[in-house]
């Protein structure tokens, strides 16, 4: 039995966290066999490469940054996500290649054809990516309101985000089969409608495949 895959992908203070559980406790409820994970992350390596990358010990080059996201990809990928797919679990990820090609590719400028390579190793598309897009002002907001401290990619100047954001949406208009731009500006239970809205629409036309 093959699994689903499906990932959220945002710039800073899109809420993306927050919609990834509500979206896991809505699958659960519905009985199906779900797992949360996120990128960087959600292998025992993985996450020791995700406090190489984000505590801002060092400021690793834009290639450098990129392959420590692939190796730590390519862990959770192997450790993590085909066996849980493979046993036909519901995959909900918080970040996958998406974030590469809008973080290293559009915001660090780092080569996009490499990633895109990059992203042909790895071998596993998700079957639905959920962009949440949020103005800056209301991004700026959650992240004060969240008052934790900011890691180093919270820390890169307004230029950068603007980059990214631009970043998600373009990936987004490449893909429309796999990718649906969620209006991430609303309160947390008119996104997570949004969302529900958007899984059941792809539910249905995939069945139709
Ligand atoms: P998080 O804040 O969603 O936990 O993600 C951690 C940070 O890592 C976030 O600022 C985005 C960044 N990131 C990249 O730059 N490239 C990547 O490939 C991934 C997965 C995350």
């Amino acid at each position: 039995m093959a699994g689903r895959f499906i990932t959220l992908e945002g710039g800073e203070g899109a809420g993306k966290s927050t919609q990834l559980r509500l979206l896991a406790d809505a699958l659960c409820a519905r009985g199906l066999p779900v797992l949360r994970t996120r990128e960087p992350g959600g292998a025992p390596g993985a996450e020791l490469l995700r406090g190489v990358l984000l505590d801002g010990a060092v400021e690793w080059s834009p290639l450098a940054e990129t392959l420590l996201h692939f190796a730590a990809r390519a862990e959770h990928v192997a450790k993590t996500i085909r066996p849980a797919l493979a046993a036909g679990m519901w995959v909900v990820c918080d970040r996958f290649t998406d974030s590469t090609l809008a973080y290293q590719g559009y915001g660090q400028q780092a080569d996009r054809h490499a990633i895109e390579a990059l992203i042909a190793m790895v071998g596993l598309l998700p079957d639905l990516t959920l962009v949440l897009d949020v103005s800056e002002p209301v991004a700026a907001e959650r992240l004060r309101r969240r008052g934790s401290a900011a890691d180093r990619y919270e820390r890169l100047d307004p230029g950068f985000h603007a980059r990214v954001n631009a970043g998600f949406l373009a990936i987004a208009r490449s893909a429309p089969q796999r990718c649906v731009v969620i209006d991430a500006n609303g309160n947390e239970a008119a996104v997570h409608a949004a969302i529900l809205a958007a899984v059941s629409a792809w539910e249905g036309t995939s069945a139709r495949d």
